[in-house]
């Protein structure tokens, strides 16, 4: 397919739409209320122009279908455009009462000053950066190559990571950087949400398949391309090798692959990436992968490599009526019978507790920790869900079965 180089080159594209069609656009928007959407130039290279806003919706709709929004939860939007999603997500009323923190990045400068002038203003939760990193069409000036890109978040730091639209145009050794670079990112139990074009077989890309009404004649190593001269504009891959590049980043598929326009794949950790944890004695199983404790001594086995000042990080989730009932609870632990910290909860609620493994535990791959708690209630057939400490490993929820890793023994 042969792409004018006026499309190819976006400056000029876009500078030639700001000149002839941002104006009537931005009149036709104020007539059909819809003043609050980004200028023509910036809306054309997100697909449809005119489906801006019902795109969005759709992916919110989806977002709380697959139960990926909750209270305080994350979100990084990779290539998150002119805020086709970060509009729908801050328009959400019932998104201002849960306090989700959203973060947008592009590599595009146009994109991102758009959305922080009308979508960070007025909402502190939302924030938006530049990449400067190098693409053909949206960024011919950037500093840093795709595949060398770091993202500039902390390890575990996000819940949900959104890659719609942007692995589609990223090539081999940038697409592995960007899911290795959204792999260190992810927190424990968190989802990377990505839609990409895949084949079976790269074969089944080539013109004639087309199953997504474009066709990737060109072979580029592990991908295949839409368009030889301009390689980003459109990048398929073939499912066995997304797998494997999954694999060796810890990562796997949650769910089944919804095949589409373009196809979506929901990502998590997989286990094993950090330390998995298994009961060991005092559990109580309350359902499949869900256990509560009532009596006041417990242990889990971590199993995982040796690393240097690990850290165990501990999510459970503590009931009302024991602290109604009983007053602040008290959580203490122990290795090889050498004490870790001890916290008191007075809060009913998630709770995490997080301690250091002293030196002389760090040396072997698997470890107990033995808990205790300095209260509990016997279990009662009416009400035995809100009577002991409850953790579960992982979580149901919509058409996603999450792995949450409420055991993490992680570096320092
Ligand atoms: C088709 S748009 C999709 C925008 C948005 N995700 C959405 O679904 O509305 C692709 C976006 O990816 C951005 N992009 C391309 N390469 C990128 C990269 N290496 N890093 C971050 N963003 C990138 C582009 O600037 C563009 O805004």
């Amino acid at each position: 397919m042969k792409i004018p180089w006026c499309r190819r080159r976006l400056l000029v594209r876009r500078q030639l739409d700001r000149w002839f069609l941002d104006l009537p656009d931005a009149i036709l928007r104020h007539m059909t209320g819809r003043g609050d959407w980004p200028p023509y130039s910036l809306r054309s290279f997100v697909g449809g122009a005119n489906s801006f806003g019902d795109v969005g919706t759709t992916f919110l709709d989806e977002f709380w279908r697959l139960g990926l929004l909750r209270r305080g939860t994350r979100i990084l939007d990779v290539g998150c455009g002119c805020g086709r999603i970060a509009r729908a997500l801050a328009a959400d009323q019932r998104l201002k009462e849960l306090g989700i923190f959203y973060t947008g990045m592009d590599v595009d400068r146009d994109n991102i000053g758009w959305c922080r002038s009308h979508i960070a203003r007025s909402n502190d939760h939302f924030s938006f950066y530049h990449a400067d990193c190098y693409n053909p069409t949206y960024n011919p000036q950037g500093s840093t190559a795709a595949d060398a890109y770091a993202f500039p978040h902390p390890d575990s730091s996000c819940d949900v990571i959104l890659l719609t639209s942007v692995l589609t145009h990223l090539l081999e050794q940038d697409l592995s950087n960007y899911l290795a670079e959204a792999a260190r990112v992810l927190a424990p139990g968190g989802v990377i949400y990505a839609s990409m074009f895949l084949y079976e077989s790269l074969d089944d890309a080539a013109p004639g398949a087309a199953r997504h009404g474009i066709p990737f004649p060109f072979r580029h190593g592990n991908c295949a391309v839409n368009c030889e001269e301009y390689p980003t504009n459109a990048v398929a891959y073939s499912e066995a090798y997304l797998r494997t590049l999954l694999a060796r980043l810890g990562l796997e598929t949650i769910g089944p692959v919804m095949y589409g326009l373009q196809d979506i794949v929901i990502l998590g950790k997989a286990p094993g990436t950090w330390a998995e944890s298994e009961p060991e004695r005092g559990w109580h199983a309350l359902e499949d992968g869900c256990f509560r404790w009532t009596e006041r001594t417990f242990a889990v086995r971590l199993r995982g490599p040796v690393i240097r000042k690990p850290v165990l990080r501990f999510r459970f989730y503590l009931p009302g009526v024991l602290i109604e009932d009983h007053g602040p609870l008290r959580l203490s632990a122990a290795v090889k019978g050498l004490p870790l910290r001890s916290v008191v909860y007075d809060t009913p609620g998630e709770q995490l507790y997080v301690t250091e493994i002293p030196e002389e535990a760090r040396t072997e791959e698997t470890i107990v920790i033995d808990f205790e708690l300095d209260k509990a209630r016997p279990p009662s057939p009416s009400d035995w869900r809100e009577l002991g400490l409850v953790v579960s490993f992982h979580e149901s929820s919509g058409r996603l079965r999450r792995p949450l890793e409420p055991f993490l023994l992680s570096q320092e």
